[in-house]
């Protein structure tokens, strides 16, 4: 790209401008004072180029570049030499070449910074965030968007081939069915009146395919109001699609292979095609998890079977009140017993009520319970577990079904990373299919819908129970991360009201919150389904960064808050009036 202030970037100086005269810009990455020499390092996005102020050749250069400071922002002109030979670095673009400065400007002074660029790994997150425009100046942060935008590049170039059309959705609107608390804003205008803020673009890519534009996608903001975790932020981007006359192997078969393409584009590997795909029941029953990573094998298995006639209390209680008991087996390595005692405590922390050891000594079990178990148990277990021997170690979690299995499922996790299973390097795709359609909450002692209640339930419902309803549903798993999640929505209004109906949800309040999309339904709605990718999640895992903090420019903290900004911020009461709020005692700050 042109410039004037510049002939070219940094790292593109090579061989066919020795010689030559150049101009360069860039901050100071390091300078060097060799006495009669002055080194600098000039960085920009492209990388770094050595200067040289050489006395002899420019004293008054040489004597600028004396008061030059890391990080000031400068322009050069210069000539492209060699290197001596002992001096060429191949760790660099350029370590061949050098310029030889004749003319320096000082575009801009800087102060010392409040962190070293290169401890920021080490700087509290906090101070790297208040500062974020001077984190992002690192190497490694610049390669992470780099890869970001290569890759929504690649997104788009993609789907816009296959016919999508991409498509803005709006920002202040009601509230979505997603699930999560949203964001509200005040009215100003319709006071007493909030806008919701989208928790996706769910219910406008839908209408979408009402008006007929049959394939859209929108890399899309959008907004929850929970709570933060490595992999989730209070306003994040999907890459969000939609497509009309289609099935879930049409939805499976474009994202798989728009991943592909970005796997091609981003490193150059060809994933094998189609994912594996598992259903939620067998993802849950053997890994105790919706999204396995399957970068290991370590299952779960059921061996309640074993204590059918056990005098253990509280395994007796379980098995009595029709719960299970799971275990994962540990073969061919040795457990010190104080490995196995802290393990107790690792998974009281990860849910589970208690965890009970089981290895064997000389062919017998040794166990905190050995005494309830009879000598011939690893004979029994083989029945269960043929690979289990006299160097296996059994981890075993009981109690009902739900909580025990996914307490196994993070201790899974756990030992998967303790013990080396895991290989990093592999990308491990999965679909997760046929997911129950509702989920009841005991505390609300209601039935919810997994994904949304506009989610397709599958063929023979009708006349089934809530608890047994499968949903046309799916989710793109990566090395135990849910990247995305879409379904097949209900386009016929009477399946829809059947739906509200065993969700609880009353005719009134169904139309008062999603009238609009019910009255669609009855004017020409086309079958239609979609998905939605996690942009951040994705580059984090093809960054392999620690949270998807570290791929997303101006992030909120854990909790929420942009120290950058600094907000969110106090209102004032005049401004408050405006909107006709007033806030409660006690919550000014
Ligand atoms: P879902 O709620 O499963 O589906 O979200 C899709 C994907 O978005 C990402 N994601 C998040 N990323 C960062 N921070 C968050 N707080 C966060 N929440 C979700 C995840 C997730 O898999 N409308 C449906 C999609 C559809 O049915 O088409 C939806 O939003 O990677």
């Amino acid at each position: 790209m042109q410039r004037s202030g510049r002939t070219i970037e940094c790292a593109k100086v090579t061989n066919e401008l020795l010689g030559k005269e150049i101009t360069l810009v860039g901050w100071v990455n390091r300078r060097r004072d060799h006495g009669g020499l002055i080194f600098i390092d000039l960085r920009d996005r492209s990388g770094i180029m050595q200067l040289v102020f050489n006395p002899d050749f420019n004293q008054d250069a040489h004597k600028q570049a004396q008061a030059i400071r890391s990080e000031d922002v400068i322009q050069v002109v210069g000539t492209v030499v060699k290197r001596s030979v002992e001096t060429i670095n191949k760790d660099l673009k350029t370590g061949e070449f050098e310029l030889q400065v004749h003319k320096l400007n000082i575009l801009n002074k800087s102060k010392p910074l409040p962190f070293m660029l290169e401890d920021a790994d080490q700087v509290d997150e906090e101070l790297r965030l208040k500062y974020r425009y001077l984190d992002m100046r690192r190497p490694e942060m610049q390669e992470r968007f780099a890869l970001r935008n290569k890759i929504t590049f690649a997104m788009r170039e993609f789907l816009v081939k296959l016919g999508f059309y991409e498509m803005e959705t709006p920002i202040l609107t009601k509230n979505s069915p997603e699930g999560a608390r949203e964001f509200i804003v005040p009215s100003r205008v319709h006071q007493g009146s909030f806008y919701a803020l989208p928790q996706s673009p769910q219910l406008y890519k839908q209408l979408l395919m009402a008006s007929g534009f049959e394939a859209y996608f929108q890399i899309a903001r959008c907004f929850r109001d929970e709570d933060l975790r490595a992999d989730r932020q209070p306003e994040f981007t999907q890459l969000d699609i939609e497509m009309s006359f289609i099935n879930e192997d049409d939805i499976q078969r474009v994202t798989e292979q728009l991943i592909a393409h970005i796997w091609k584009i981003g490193f150059n590997i060809d994933l094998q095609l189609p994912f594996e795909r598992m259903t939620y029941d067998k993802a849950f029953s053997t890994y105790g998890s919706d999204k396995p990573d399957l970068r290991f094998n370590l299952p779960i298995h059921d061996i309640s079977s074993l204590f059918a006639q056990t005098e253990l209390k509280f395994l007796r209680a379980v098995l009595d009140n029709n719960e299970k008991i799971g275990a994962l087996a540990v073969h061919n390595h040795e457990f010190a017993r104080s490995e196995l005692d802290g393990m107790v405590g690792r998974a009281q922390e990860l849910g589970a009520k208690g965890l009970l050891w089981i290895r064997f000594k000389d062919g017998k079990p040794d166990s905190p319970v050995s005494k309830f178990l009879p000598d011939n148990f690893l004979e029994q277990l083989q029945k269960i577990i043929p690979e289990a021997g006299p160097k296996t170690t059994l981890f075993i979690v009981a109690g009902p079904y739900d909580e025990a299995w996914t307490t196994l499922g993070r201790l899974r996790l756990l030992l998967g990373e303790d013990l080396k299973l895991i290989n990093h390097n592999a990308y491990k795709f999965l679909w997760v299919t046929d997911f129950p359609l509702f989920e009841y909450d005991k505390e609300s002692k209601q039935w919810n819908a997994v994904h949304h209640p506009f989610t397709s339930p599958q063929a023979g419902w009708e006349n089934m129970n809530q608890k047994d309803i499968k949903a046309r549903a799916y989710d793109v798993v990566l090395n135990g991360i849910e990247l995305g999640g879409g379904s097949i929505r209900i386009h016929d209004h009477d399946m829809q009201d059947r739906v509200f109906d065993l969700l609880g949800l009353d005719k009134e309040t169904a139309n008062k919150k999603f009238g609009f999309l019910l009255e669609a339904q009855t004017l020409g709605f086309p079958p239609h389904g979609g998905i939605a990718l996690g942009l951040d999640r994705l580059i984090m895992l093809m960054t392999k960064s620690k949270s998807i903090r570290e791929v997303i420019a101006f992030p909120k903290t854990a909790r929420g808050y942009d120290p950058l900004m600094v907000c969110p911020t106090e209102v004032d009461d005049v401004q408050l009036r405006e909107y006709g709020l007033k806030l409660l005692p006690g919550k000014k700050k």
